[in-house]
């Protein structure tokens, strides 16, 4: 059989001249994983129907990521106030956790530059995403920062998170004892109407952006969530927009072959669905989207790890993502994805134009062959042949082309997944936006914390901690 060849059929122009989804690896003819195009077709009748019910969802009112790259009044509002703050906030302290964060700082990262670059740019504004309540990180950056050059974003859609409310509580203390007024230094991004960050708002005179209660954590990185950070750092957000809007038309499309989140989500969920492959890898071959790697693991894990079906049989189903980056992890994880289990889809994300290259210099000798060669085409090289070793031993992948690191090519590769998740969610039958799942684990802790009202949750932390069998400590 003729390995990985390039079927015109398998290779979709996301946009034009834009965002290009290349799937031959995925299918059958290009890698012999099994999935033939007859069994991607039989999967065009519930796609339409996953679609038409999103469709629905979004029409009324349910769903509103869909709509976010088109709210240009929240675009204009936060570009506005962002060019009204001080230019001598030299850093920027994002308080929240999961989708209150990992949108915010996959952005910054794509768009950002290098860090080590950033930080010895003196004037570039730096955003820092502590993300976690671990000490480790933010006890240093308060240690580090200047509290009269820092903005504080606190950012909760609940306002009820004890990670970012322990955070914020910390933050605000910082700023008292350093006489930073509040008005100038924490700004709030939170529900509209109700919780206690929205109070804070009232009660204090803060600047408070909205969360639309329509959009979930992780699909918000498109509302205030993602695009106060990324005002404050001086990107381009019409841009991230513009792109996300672009995609969200060819997101629209009614026929499969012609729909790029329906197509992403087809491809997964039918590996997993027919073949067992339900580890899926997301490899971008560029250091910059590192951050949209994490920000995958959290939007499809949570969206689509589920133990009940809508009609809420128990069917304890999802995949499992694994965030890589492509060169690096083909000195770490490629191995366990040519050998181990035929369990994985790898989504490659390659960038066709890079803003810098280097040449790599002529020198006689074992790497002669390298020279002349940019630094680029090595990483494209090595993601080809790694895309055709993995096909060649019948393990799919596919390759997410962006036309380079930019504002609008970052917009439409985080609205695809997204749409893209709300699609697998119909193709698995389960409800992608909630999280039921992990509201236990929160109560427990609530207990050992001793807030009012999770008393029985302690108790009942502790009696499991005290009756672990001695013999089972070491
Ligand atoms: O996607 C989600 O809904 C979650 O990951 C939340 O973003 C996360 O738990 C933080 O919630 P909140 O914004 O309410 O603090």
């Amino acid at each position: 059989m003729a390995f990985g060849f390039a079927d015109a059929r398998n290779r979709v122009w996301l946009d034009a001249m834009t965002i290009r989804l290349d799937y031959a690896l995925a299918m059958d003819a290009g890698s012999g994983c099994g999935l033939t195009d007859a069994l991607l077709d039989a999967e065009e009748a519930p796609f339409r129907a996953g679609l038409a019910r999103v469709r629905a969802a979004v029409d009324e009112g349910k769903l509103g990521f869909w709509d976010l790259p088109r709210d240009a009044a929240t675009r204009d509002a936060v570009v506005e106030w962002a060019k009204g703050v001080d230019p001598a906030i030299t850093d920027v302290l994002v308080l929240g956790i999961g989708g209150s964060s990992l949108g915010g700082r996959a952005v910054y990262e794509a768009l950002g530059g290098p860090p080590e670059l950033r930080a010895m740019q003196g004037e570039a504004r730096r955003i820092h995403f502590p993300d976690n309540s671990d000490p480790w990180r933010l006890a240093h950056l308060l240690e580090a920062l200047d509290p009269k050059k820092t903005l504080a974003i606190a950012i909760s859609k609940s306002g009820g998170t004890a990670e970012t409310a322990a955070s914020l509580l910390v933050v605000r203390e910082w700023l008292k004892k350093a006489e930073a007024p509040m008005a100038k230094h924490l700004v709030l991004v939170t529900d509209p109407k109700s919780g206690s960050l929205r109070k804070l708002a009232g009660e204090e005179g803060l600047t408070a952006f909205a969360i639309p209660p329509n959009v979930g954590g992780r699909f918000s990185v498109l509302t205030p969530v993602g695009l106060v950070p990324a005002a404050l750092a001086g990107f381009d957000v019409e841009g991230l927009l513009a792109g996300a809007d672009a995609m969200r038309t060819r997101c629209g499309a009614e026929q499969l072959r012609q729909n790029p989140a329906g197509l992403l989500a087809a491809l997964h969920v039918l590996h997993h669905r027919l073949f067992g492959r339900h580890l899926h890898v997301l490899m971008p071959y560029a250091d910059g989207l590192r951050g949209v790697a994490a920000w995958f693991v959290q939007l499809w894990a949570e969206s689509l790890g589920k133990k009940r079906a809508r009609d809420g049989r128990v069917i304890e189903t999802g995949p499992t993502p694994i965030p890589a980056v492509g060169a690096t992890d083909q000195h770490a994880q490629v191995q366990l994805f040519m050998e181990g289990p035929r369990d994985k889809l790898v989504s490659f994300v390659a960038v066709d134009a890079v803003e810098r290259d280097l040449t790599i210099p002529k020198e006689e000798g074992p790497n002669a062959y390298l020279g002349g060669h940019g630094l680029a085409e090595l990483l494209d090289a090595e993601r080809r042949g790694t895309g055709l070793a993995l096909a060649e031993d019948g393990r799919p992948s596919l390759t997410i082309r962006l036309p380079k690191l930019d504002a609008p090519s970052l917009g439409g590769l985080l609205f695809l997944w997204e749409a893209a998740t709300a699609l697998a969610g119909e193709l698995y039958d389960i409800d992608a936006f909630d999280q039921p799942g992990v509201e236990l684990g929160k109560r427990l802790a609530y207990g050992l914390l001793g807030r009012e009202g999770f008393e029985a949750e302690a108790k009942r932390v502790r009696d499991a901690e005290g009756a672990a069998p001695e013999k089972y400590r070491l």
